[in-house]
């Protein structure tokens, strides 16, 4: 259906318009009594073997909404009904502006790739945060947050900070993207100093606070082996969470495109299946560099279950997609969720059909069967069946808004031997003093641990 109908239309529409309709489709869908509940039956897929928890998070699946696809928060429960995991909205500037001019957004059908310069158009905080009011019901929400084009890089951090500290409330988690300034193409904002400067008072003001809010920083794939590696170091010496990996490319290396169309369509980061190998490099090197500890969220390029399979066994813990659901269509999410349960179901057989060739081989060998009594742990074994679909649906729901108290990443005491580096006594500070920016305090002080997972 969504091949044969509904994408040719449309397609027949410039990305941007096809994109607006998309999104108010589904928020007069939301606007319906029991629109999302159908979404739902429609779309989604649960089952216990696609839940994850990453820090200190329950994700009823690991495949969640890019960046830039519901860039205000308007329709996030909406794309959760769709059988997303999750949804990271924005990127989220203070204040409202307005991007690039049009057209900014390409559609390269023969590499099945998005080339756009948006400029992180946006409606701006007290917009996101209008949408942020309704009832999250279990969906866990991202928000990727950015500075002003019109904020010099000296005052970056301020509005870091400012985002940070009037969405926390509503935020499960927190992307701080540095990769989508345009003055940034090959990872030249990435120095430790520039991370450092935006993430500290993020960290400082997070310390004031009782609820534990997860801090991922998002990437450019142009950045040199060496500065990933960098970047890789920063996680293992600050309080920074994890890493999402990654954001759109510059390269327009072995593209199908013609070069006179490339060229008519101009700058841009490129998005969808040209940028799949990159990306999964970067999640794999970052992954291996830090110890395969920290959580990763993988995007870029995923437009089948192989390409998701592949981001997860190079160390991504989640997964994002937006180039490969533009193609693809709403049935991709529940194709790779049936895919990871496939998955999931054959490792068990596998681990059962091992173990019980192994107690025949026990069995068989005569000086061990008079020794050893029957294996009573039958039932515990790795290759209890799973519950099917439909006896685990209900089962899979969300498990609420992640409070996270006590939660955070899985950073080893070794793996964050850098945190003594931010000076103490930051953890005092409340959330007035922490932001000499207006804007409605985020919920009350207290003592969130800088690194809860780490205290265990
Ligand atoms: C039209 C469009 C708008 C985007 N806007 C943002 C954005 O505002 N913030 C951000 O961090 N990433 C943004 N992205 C990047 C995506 O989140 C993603 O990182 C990138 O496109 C690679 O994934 P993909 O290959 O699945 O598209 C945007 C991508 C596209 C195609």
């Amino acid at each position: 259906m969504y091949r044969k109908i509904i994408k040719p239309l449309l397609f027949s529409l410039s990305i941007e318009r096809a994109h607006r309709a998309v999104i108010l489709l589904l928020r007069i869908i939301g606007l319906i009594p029991g629109g999302r509940w159908l979404l739902h039956k429609c779309y989604a897929v649960e089952h216990p073997a696609l839940e994850r928890e990453v820090f200190g998070i329950r994700f009823a699946n690991p495949v969640g909404v890019a960046a830039g696809f519901d860039r205000n928060g308007e329709a996030f429960r909406e794309l959760a009904a769709m059988g997303f995991g999750f949804v990271e909205i924005g990127t989220i500037t203070p204040q409202p502006q307005s991007g690039n001019p049009r057209p900014r957004v390409f559609r390269l059908p023969r590499d099945r790739a998005i080339i756009h310069r948006i400029g992180l158009a946006n409606r701006g905080l007290e917009t996101s945060i209008r949408h942020l009011r309704k009832p999250h019901d279990g969906v866990i929400v991202g928000c990727n947050i950015g500075k002003n084009a019109a904020t010099p890089a000296e005052n970056a951090p301020a509005d870091y900070l400012k985002l940070f500290r009037n969405l926390y409330q509503y935020a499960d988690y927190f992307t701080v993207n540095i990769s989508c300034d345009n003055a940034c193409r090959d990872g030249s904002t990435h120095t430790r100093e520039q991370i450092l400067r935006i993430l500290e008072p993020l960290f400082d003001f997070r310390r004031g606070q009782n609820q534990y809010r997860p801090v991922m920083l998002k990437v450019s794939p142009d950045m040199p082996d060496e500065v990933v590696d960098r970047v890789a170091d920063i996680l293992l010496e600050t309080p920074l969470d994890g890493i999402v990996a990654t954001n759109g490319t510059y390269c327009r290396e072995g593209l199908q495109t013609s070069r006179e169309a490339l060229e008519e369509i101009g700058n841009g980061r490129l998005g969808g299946a040209p940028l799949t190998r990159r990306a999964v490099e970067i999640v794999r090197r970052i992954h291996t560099r830090s110890g395969g500890t920290f959580p990763i969220i993988g995007v870029g390029g995923l437009m089948t279950p192989d390409d998701v399979r592949a981001m997860l066994d190079a160390g991504a813990d989640l997964v994002q997609l937006y180039t490969g659901y533009i193609y693809e269509g709403p049935g991709l999410v529940g194709e790779i969720c049936r895919a990871l349960i496939a998955d999931e179901e054959r490792r068990r057989a596998e681990a059962a059909k091992a173990e019980a060739e192994a107690k025949a081989a026990a069995a068989a060998a005569p000086a061990e069967a008079s020794d050893t009594a029957p294996s009573k742990t039958a039932d515990a074994a790795p290759g209890t069946p799973l519950p099917s679909p439909e006896a685990a649906a209900g089962s899979g729901t969300n498990a609420g808004n992640g409070t996270a108290e006590g939660a955070g990443n899985a950073k080893s005491a070794d793996g964050v031997s850098g945190c003594g580096d931010i000076p103490a006594g930051h953890s005092e500070k409340s959330p007035e003093t922490a932001s000499g920016t207006s804007g409605e305090p985020a919920i009350p002080a207290g003592n969130a641990p800088e690194h809860p997972g780490k205290q265990a």
